[in-house]
């Protein structure tokens, strides 16, 4: 059956600005790392992202090796694109990435120019686009000279292949020179996507501030520490759930956060909220954060996720309460 876009989806979902760019993204994003790749179900995936779109949820975060088998997301991204979303790409911000291991060789991986413009154009192949919306560099290289992988990101902007430019898991002094070298080109850095959430604060001592004064936006990923910040672990660990894979989660995170979630989770309960919720609205709470990067594996969680918005804001006592539960 054509899917047809629900007519009241930009009715409750919050748009920020980009840092002092033009570009506005939702304040809930969709990330799929997880959940699309070939040895998922696509019509699990095509359910998700109908539903986040019906909501408002304009972005679409990829990555050249998000699967299993990496590439597999954006081969299936790119069949529900073509199935469902053809007449809504101008309303869709889709992101792409490279830095991670994709193919053979010395030229499969990194921050050099040959890398990340082939898998550029491998990325578009395979979601069968003319462009993306934000093409990022992964991860820093500690073996190419930043000018290198900026100039690809200047030249991916300039071909058309990408609108805007973007760095991610750059630590504060290297994003504060990317961002410099990329004005210098003429191409902005638009964005920044590092990892934050109540469990991984890093960027908090340095990195929001470069962004801030240099006018970048900023998409936290796994800004639910990958279902830990949810109901899910209160009482072990669920069939099916991310951390039964101990790849990327493990029963060891889920172990040495239990006792927190508890108290974390009575703290949501306080506040009429789930804890995912409550997890998501206190990343948002910085007003340099543009949008949070979720993942989900249901269309439920999507709902739950969204919901989030309608109650963004803490009073100091709970910000304190919270804080004790995290340094604690
Ligand atoms: N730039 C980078 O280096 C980088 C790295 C990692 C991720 N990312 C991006 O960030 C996106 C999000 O990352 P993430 O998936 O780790 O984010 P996350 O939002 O922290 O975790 C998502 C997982 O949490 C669980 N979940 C989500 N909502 C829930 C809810 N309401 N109730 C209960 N459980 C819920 C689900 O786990 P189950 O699957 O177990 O149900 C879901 O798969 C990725 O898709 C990717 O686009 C970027």
């Amino acid at each position: 059956m054509t899917y047809l876009a629900d007519d009241h989806r930009y009715d409750t979902m919050k748009y920020n600005k980009c840092g002092k760019w033009g570009l506005k993204l939702p304040a809930v994003s969709l990330g799929l790392w997880h959940n699309f790749g070939g040895v998922d179900i696509l019509e699990n995936g095509r359910a998700i992202l109908h539903r986040a779109f019906d909501l408002g949820i304009t972005h679409f975060d990829l990555a050249n090796n998000y699967g299993p088998p990496p590439g597999s997301a954006e081969e299936n991204f790119g069949k529900i694109l073509k199935q469902d979303f053809l007449a809504y790409r101008d309303e869709l911000i889709i992101s792409s990435k490279a830095g991670y291991l994709m193919w053979p060789g010395p030229y499969g991986e990194w921050g050099s120019r040959k890398y990340l413009l082939a898998s550029l154009d491998q990325s578009l192949k395979r979601m069968e686009l003319e462009y993306v919306d934000i093409f990022y560099s992964h991860r820093p290289d500690p073996d190419t000279p930043l000018e290198e992988t900026m100039m690809a990101l200047d030249q991916a902007v300039r071909s058309g292949k990408a609108l805007y430019a973007g760095i991610s898991n750059y630590p504060a002094d290297m994003a504060q020179k990317a961002a410099r070298i990329l004005k210098e080109l003429g191409t902005p850095c638009l964005i920044h996507q590092p990892k934050y959430s109540m469990f991984e604060r890093w960027v908090e001592d340095g990195l929001l501030d470069v962004l801030e004064n240099e006018g970048i936006g900023c998409i936290p990923f796994s800004p639910l520490a990958q279902g830990l910040l949810t109901n899910k672990y209160l009482h072990g660990i669920p069939e099916g759930s991310r951390a039964t894979r101990e790849v990327f989660l493990k029963k060891e995170h889920v172990d040495s956060a239990h006792d927190k979630i508890i108290r974390l989770n009575d703290i949501a309960k306080l506040r009429g909220q789930s804890l995912a919720q409550m997890a998501l609205a206190w990343v948002l709470r910085d007003k340099r954060i543009t949008s949070v990067l979720i993942g989900a594996s249901s269309v439920k969680q999507v709902e739950d996720n969204v919901d989030t918005l309608k109650n963004l804001a803490f009073i100091d006592e709970e910000l304190k309460m919270i804080e004790e539960v995290l340094q604690s």
